[in-house]
């Protein structure tokens, strides 16, 4: 559900677009693994000339959802304490950058040391390693019993109930994935002690408008070309190989970005 590519033809009447513009989608239609690909013209957004193709490939479907994230869903600002998990995967790793550079102080939690010393570089101000340590009781101490303004929980299962207890009063509790599985439900009474904000957003539904994507993609490359943020593509592998793609991701050997470079 997300590529670049070069324009090789156009439908009748288009005029913003046209062959040999570089664009890139992410989101709806699937059918990305694939050498060539008909889309609809207003899901292909322009990629800045200042973006390497294969960053603009491995950024946008999770800089976007950064974007959302820290812009509409919550609005990050200067002085804020946020908590990333999963804080050296692809949308962790940007959000923990972007939301440094938002002036927040960024709590990052990973499961592995190799993945700590990543989410520091990325500009978490306190890492931890939630497979060791009781990461709600490390809140806690951090934010001096305090708690933080929002949590951003991609991991789900495994973390929902404690990312709740990690928030302050009048928190907002994030919830945009659950790669350990879905969470238990959550009686809406489990959100007054503190009243808490709870939401479960979508990227597709904060793009829906064409002003709305070329606004969210527009942000994502400007903040790639001017420095901003920094994308890992850490693994590139032939198309021909996503099936090995897929058991390496399962396995959690992967860190960063993957790109497939179609065999040509
Ligand atoms: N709502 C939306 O619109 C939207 C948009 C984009 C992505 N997402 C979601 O955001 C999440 C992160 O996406 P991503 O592309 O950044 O993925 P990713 O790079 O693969 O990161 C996922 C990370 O989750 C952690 N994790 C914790 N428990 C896990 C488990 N049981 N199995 C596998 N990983 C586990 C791992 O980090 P540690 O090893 O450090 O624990 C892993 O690196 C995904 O759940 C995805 O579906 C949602």
């Amino acid at each position: 559900m997300e590529a670049v590519g070069v324009v090789t033809a156009v439908g009748p009447g288009l005029t913003d677009r046209k062959v040999g513009d570089i664009v890139a989608y992410a989101g709806n239609p699937m059918g990305s693994y694939a050498e060539e690909q008909i889309l609809p013209a207003s899901v292909a957004v322009p990629v800045a000339p200042a973006v390497d193709y294969k960053i603009a490939a491995s950024v946008l479907l999770k800089g976007m959802t950064a974007y959302v994230l820290l812009h509409r869903c919550f609005k990050v600002e200067a002085g804020h304490t946020v908590l990333v998990h999963a804080a050296a995967g692809g949308v962790g790793s940007l959000l923990c950058q972007w939301a440094k550079a938002l002036g927040a102080t960024v709590i990052g939690t990973v499961s592995t040391e190799e993945k700590a010393s990543q989410a520091a570089e990325d500009g978490c101000h306190h890492v931890i390693i939630y497979t060791k340590v009781d990461f709600v009781a490390k809140v806690n101490e951090i934010t001096s019993g305090k708690g933080v303004n929002v949590v951003y929980d991609s991991v789900g299962r495994d973390t929902f109930q404690g990312s709740l207890a990690c928030l302050m009063s009048r928190g907002y509790m994030v919830s945009f994935g659950q790669s350990s599985g879905g969470p238990d439900p959550v009686p809406l009474s489990d959100l007054a002690p503190k009243s808490l904000f709870l939401t479960r957003p979508s990227l597709m539904h904060y793009t829906a408008t064409r002003e709305e994507l070329l606004q969210a993609a527009g942000e994502v490359f400007a903040n790639i070309a001017s420095g901003v943020l920094r994308v890992r593509v850490n693994h590139t592998y032939p198309l021909s190989d996503a099936s090995r793609v897929h058991a390496d991701l399962e396995a959690r050997k992967t860190s960063g970005s993957i790109v497939l470079i179609p065999d040509s």
